[in-house]
């Protein structure tokens, strides 16, 4: 089938060349031109593991191709609009002006019946408010019906998560016999009996922001347990595991540590408050405040943690902080704990030295004012506290006994919970966790 993707960011790219892959005629639109330019070269512009691969396959058989000219989209009758709907600024709730932008310019270009099926993270109501803006803008003769099929995909599983989604959601308005349509789209993944939920439209926006606030609140809920074991000399890795043996909680998502960022999660919840306050039910979420309150909160507590270990001051201390993306396998730094504790840590005089295996270049230009190492090793050179801030595999690997002839002091703070501290303990280390009373 023949369709475009609006907005190629890193759910659009994703969407766009697992849609070839899995045999449609694919154009990515977007406003970015060097993006765009990037993507039609067969360059992903950020990390995503496969990616590359499946676009320059489908490039090169000629399903998928990239525009900067809605021109381009109008040819197809099926669009997934995919913009970012960042916070807006000064306020919680979510900046739409994007997901506007793309009715504005794409409506007036079509021709004959079309369907958009959105896929960005939209507060509940705004399918049904594009909607309205799409039939004043539609020409004369023209049909334009707006649906939405939220997108669950993880950063670094993009494409499997594309591919074989654990569920698809469709958001329908009432009378509309698009559901074939839809199907048609997603037929390899319906072969494969992956569940296909239809619902009406604000179901369909909820359902995303409900996940992503589910998953924030038990990242928060570990890390509010954590506090306590701190506070009562108990273990939260092993209580985390206790507890996730239960299939009702299960382990997933249980990390105690520096707590979680990115694109979405942070924002979502922000979002999901400020558009339940309008809608009158600001109650029913006042706990988000908290989810995001301890969220957080564990920035505050390494960057205190990494003053204490520096014997009260980090003036002038050489500090290596582990990680600048805001989850391993990804060079997402939006709302990153890693570089915002590198920062932190920067304006109290310490000497920072990042390094992360994919994030350096977009770190650099978040905080230009670090100094970003070219090697793992690199950055550990002289250092008198490590920061183990993202939970790369490199950095699980690090041997301690290596890793001590390098750095000048043997301190180091795993605020991912992710090394054995008996290995480093017995290398010589002191180590430090959040939740555990080492
Ligand atoms: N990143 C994820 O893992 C993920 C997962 C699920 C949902 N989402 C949601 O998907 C949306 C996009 O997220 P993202 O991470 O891909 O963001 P992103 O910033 O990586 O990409 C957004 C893209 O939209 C483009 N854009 C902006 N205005 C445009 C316009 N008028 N026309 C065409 N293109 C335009 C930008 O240039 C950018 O390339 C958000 O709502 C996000 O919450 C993201």
């Amino acid at each position: 089938m023949r369709m475009s993707v609006i907005g190629t960011g890193y759910l659009g790219a994703t969407h766009a060349a697992c849609m070839a892959e899995l045999g449609h005629e694919v154009v990515g639109v977007d406003v970015d031109e060097s993006k765009i330019a990037a993507l039609q070269s067969g360059d992903v512009p950020f990390f995503e593991p496969g990616l590359p691969e499946i676009t320059r396959r489908n490039l090169d058989n000629g399903r998928l191709r990239f525009s900067t000219d809605y021109a381009d989209a109008a040819e197809a009758k099926v669009h997934f609009l995919g913009v970012g709907t960042p916070q807006q600024r000064g306020a919680y709730a979510a900046d739409l002006t994007y997901v506007r932008a793309v009715i504005k310019d794409l409506v007036p270009r079509l021709t004959g019946d079309n369907l958009i099926l959105g896929k960005s993270t939209v507060p509940v109501g705004t399918a049904a408010e594009l909607q309205v803006l799409a039939d004043e803008l539609a020409p004369e003769g023209t049909t334009v019906e707006i649906a939405w099929n939220p997108e669950f995909l993880r950063e670094s599983h993009g494409v499997e998560d594309t591919i074989h989604p654990d569920r698809i959601v469709l958001g329908l308005r009432e009378g509309s016999t698009q559901e074939p349509l839809v199907r048609e789209i997603y037929a390899s993944q319906l072969a494969e009996d992956i569940p296909f939920l239809v619902t009406d439209l604000q179901t369909a926006e909820l359902v995303k922001v409900s996940a992503n606030a589910f998953l924030a609140t038990k990242i928060s809920f570990i890390n509010a347990v954590a506090e306590v074991c701190e506070a009562a000399g108990a273990d939260v890795v092993k209580l985390a595991e206790a507890i996730g043996y239960d299939d009702r909680i299960g382990r997933k998502f249980l990390g105690a540590g520096l707590g979680f960022g990115g694109g979405c999660l942070p924002k979502d919840i922000r979002a999901f408050m400020a558009r339940a306050g309008e809608l009158g039910a600001d109650q029913a979420l006042s706990f988000l405040r908290e989810v995001d309150g301890v969220n957080m909160r564990q920035r505050d507590r390494v960057v205190q943690l990494a003053k204490q270990l520096s014997g009260g001051s980090l003036l002038g201390k050489r500090v290596t902080v582990l990680g600048a993306a805001f989850k391993a396998n990804s060079d997402d730094v939006r709302d990153s704990p890693a570089l915002n504790v590198a920062g932190q840590l920067s304006l109290a005089g310490a000497a920072v030295s990042v390094y992360d295996p994919e994030a350096m270049a977009n770190a650099a230009k978040v905080f230009p004012t670090l100094t970003y190492a070219q090697s793992l090793r690199e950055s550990l050179e002289g250092a008198e506290l490590v920061l183990l801030a993202t939970e790369w595999q490199e950095f699980r690997d690090m041997d301690p006994q290596e890793i001590a002839q390098v750095v000048d002091q043997r301190i180091i703070i795993d605020a991912r919970n992710v090394l054995d501290p008996a290995a480093w303990a017995a290398e010589g280390w002191q180590i430090k966790a959040l939740g555990r009373s080492l």
